[in-house]
């Protein structure tokens, strides 16, 4: 009897009714260049759902990267964190190729659906080859399966608005460290567009960054305001 009591009080709850798909497809301009992608227009309740909009730190690392294009110019390109995709494909109008990367299952379902978008042939101006391959930060088994599938290594590494949680960073840090030795010292790069939320992570990067032998650079004339939050251009690069 007080176990079906017990039973009774269970509550069931299907998680579908805690996720928002409403996906709008939004145009986002950097420079000349326009960009429509799939994204939300604020939050869900998850936390690890943060992927699902666009984040200051992007729009900071377009606008940086639509002025420096050159930089961009036949490279190959991994994104850590891409979330809807606004950087890498921002980058696939510039690039040979362009493999953008997340953990969360939600997140890279609409990251493919946005390059879908984009590496369709009615979608003009993207020449890159374009790729979603799910990475979470610190899992050796899917850094191996991302580097076997890519092993040539690549240009750049990018991260926009990816150091918001402190006990992920450390994990980022070890992924980057390891992106970067494929290429070695010199030849690869990590540029990080960073919003400084918390004095403890401004600190904590930079500590992260020397305790896995890495140079991490402002670049100058980067430190703007997005939304209201300091942001900034990092270069990083292995010692
Ligand atoms: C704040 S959002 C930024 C998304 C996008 N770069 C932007 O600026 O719009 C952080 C992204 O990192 C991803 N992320 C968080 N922790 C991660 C981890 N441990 N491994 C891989 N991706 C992670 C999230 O799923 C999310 O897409």
């Amino acid at each position: 009897m007080e176990r079906e009591e017990e039973e009774e009080d269970i509550v069931c709850l299907d998680p579908s009714f805690f996720m928002n798909n409403d996906y709008q497809l939004t145009t986002f301009t950097f420079g000349s260049h326009e960009i429509e992608l799939f994204c939300l227009q604020s939050a869900s309740t998850d936390f690890d759902l943060t992927g699902q909009l666009v984040w200051p730190g992007a729009l900071l690392m377009n606008n940086y990267l639509s002025q420096h294009a050159h930089l961009l110019q036949g490279c190959s390109i991994i994104e850590l964190g891409s979330g809807v995709g606004i950087t890498g494909i921002l980058c696939s109008k510039f690039c040979h190729k362009v493999v953008l990367t997340d953990h969360n299952e939600e997140v890279l379902k609409i990251l493919k659906k946005n390059i879908e978008l984009h590496a369709s042939p009615e979608s003009l101006g993207n020449s890159a080859e374009l790729a979603a391959e799910k990475l979470e930060w610190g899992n050796s088994d899917q850094i191996t399966q991302v580097m076997d599938k890519h092993s040539g290594g690549f240009d750049l590494i990018l991260g926009a608005d990816i150091c918001f949680q402190q006990s992920s960073v450390p994990l980022l840090f070890k992924t980057a460290e390891r992106l970067l030795q494929v290429r070695g010292r010199g030849k690869c790069k990590f540029i990080l567009a960073y919003v400084s939320r918390a004095r403890s992570m401004d600190t904590l990067i930079l500590d992260e960054a020397s305790r896995h032998g890495m140079r991490m650079i402002e670049v100058d004339g980067t430190r703007s305001v997005v939304g209201n939050l300091q942001g900034v251009i990092y270069e990083i690069t292995l010692n």
